[in-house]
């Protein structure tokens, strides 16, 4: 997680050993002596993080706290004093200090705490859109896992080359999102995105559905329709759980993709379409193939570009990113001001193992909104099995 810290104390050597540390842990870090250095740095630029002293040859360190909570941005401070002075550690909590570490300093417990301080920049950074992602409809949070980041540099390289995109991943892991995530980042996005929920369509009538028929090719069919193959011509047509798609129509589908044409139903003229396939499925295809109910040459056929989405679980580091997205989608949804989330709450969020994947987390987002009066989420408003599955995991 990157995030930028500025250090804040008069003693050299513990100014050295902190920043190289926090470097070595690959955040970006400055550093100052004196109240009037870290003042002047901040000026150029807030860090994210402040790591604060509090005997400074200039002040009291505290002062920059309040200084400093009252800016735009405010950066997550930790207080370090040598002195187990408790009331001045509530104090400064409660001048909205991030945390509070004593002297002498065991770097592990500063990582951690740092750690948490930077998950909830990230999660502000998206509430407040600081971070400019991909706008437009239904954005498409890529979060910093390195699963996510080759997943989305092979999408969008079959984006430019237009070539069949087969999408996998367990339900909720967004792979409807990342269709339409292709879709935009591709030179099809002024063309067509047809997305067709193939469980919802009888099986008796995909043919028709995709190819179209002619005027009284079966009863019923009192005019020429056109398919979804033939709308989508130029554009992108997505099949939704192709796992539902009956077995000769696979062949018929597999044959329009090999030809980039087909005949509508009850039709002779052959019709020559430019589209590209993309197709998701939350089902094993490969076991399905073992059971006899997908077409191999289909599923070769489909996966040119395989796109695997990893579960929520095997992301968690994304959850601070994925959190502030959706506080800010519901904000505006629901036109209300929600400008926090509290850091153990989002430590919750993190803990908890998330079956339905980064929908459960949306649907969690959103009822915490509702049961919220104040302008920031906390652990209360969460449900209470999240809570107790994520003390378990804790
Ligand atoms: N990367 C992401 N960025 C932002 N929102 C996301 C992302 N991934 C998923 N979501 C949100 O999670 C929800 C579920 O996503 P989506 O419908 O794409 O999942 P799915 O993989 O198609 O699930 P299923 O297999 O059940 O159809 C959506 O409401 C979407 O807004
Ligand atoms: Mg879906």
């Amino acid at each position: 997680m990157s995030a930028t810290v500025l250090v804040v104390d008069d003693e050299e050597t513990a100014r050295m050993v902190v920043s190289d540390f926090l470097r070595g842990k690959g955040y970006e870090v400055q550093s100052a002596g004196t109240l009037a250095d870290a003042r002047a740095q901040i000026n150029l630029g807030t860090p994210d993080i402040i790591i604060l002293d509090v005997r400074l040859p200039d002040g009291h360190g505290p002062n920059l706290l309040v200084e400093t909570q009252r800016l735009t941005i405010r950066p997550q401070v930790i207080i370090i004093t040598a002195h187990g002075d408790i009331s001045m550690a509530v104090d400064a909590m409660r001048a909205g200090a991030h945390d509070f570490i004593e002297k002498p300093l065991d770097l592990l417990h500063l990582e951690e705490s740092v750690r948490r301080a930077a998950e909830v920049v990230a999660m502000r950074r998206e509430l407040n859109h600081l971070r400019s992602t991909q706008s437009g409809s239904g954005e498409f949070i890529i979060g910093n896992t390195k699963a996510m980041r080759d997943v989305v540099n092979l999408a969008e390289r079959a984006a430019s080359l237009s070539v069949s995109v087969l999408i996998t991943g367990p339900t909720g892991t967004g792979k409807e999102v990342l269709a339409n995530f292709i879709h935009r980042s591709g030179p099809r996005a002024s063309k067509p995105f047809i997305d067709i929920n193939c469980p919802a369509i009888q099986s008796t009538m995909f043919e028709s559905e995709l190819f179209g028929h002619e005027a009284g090719a079966f009863t019923g069919a009192v005019k020429r329709h056109n398919g979804l193959m033939e709308i989508a011509d130029g554009g992108i047509l997505f099949l939704d759980e192709i796992s539902s798609m009956p077995m000769d129509m696979q062949a018929k589908f597999l044959r329009a993709i090999e030809e980039r044409s087909f005949r509508r139903v009850g039709g002779s003229a052959l019709i020559k379409v430019d589209v590209q396939i993309i197709a998701a499925s939350n089902r094993n295809l490969k076991e399905m193939i073992a059971a006899g109910q997908f077409r191999e040459d289909l599923y070769y056929r489909l996966k040119v570009v395989d796109l695997s989405l990893p579960s929520l679980a095997e992301r968690a580091e994304d959850i601070p990113d994925l959190v502030g997205y959706l506080v800010r989608k519901f904000n505006r949804s629901m036109g209300l001001n929600i400008t926090d989330v509290s850091p153990a709450a989002l430590e919750v969020l993190k803990k908890y193992s998330w079956p339905g994947n980064i929908r459960e987390l949306s649907n969690t987002i959103e009822r915490a909104i509702m049961f919220c009066d104040d302008p920031m989420i906390d652990v209360m408003h969460l449900p209470s099995d999240i809570i107790s599955q994520a003390e378990t995991n804790a």
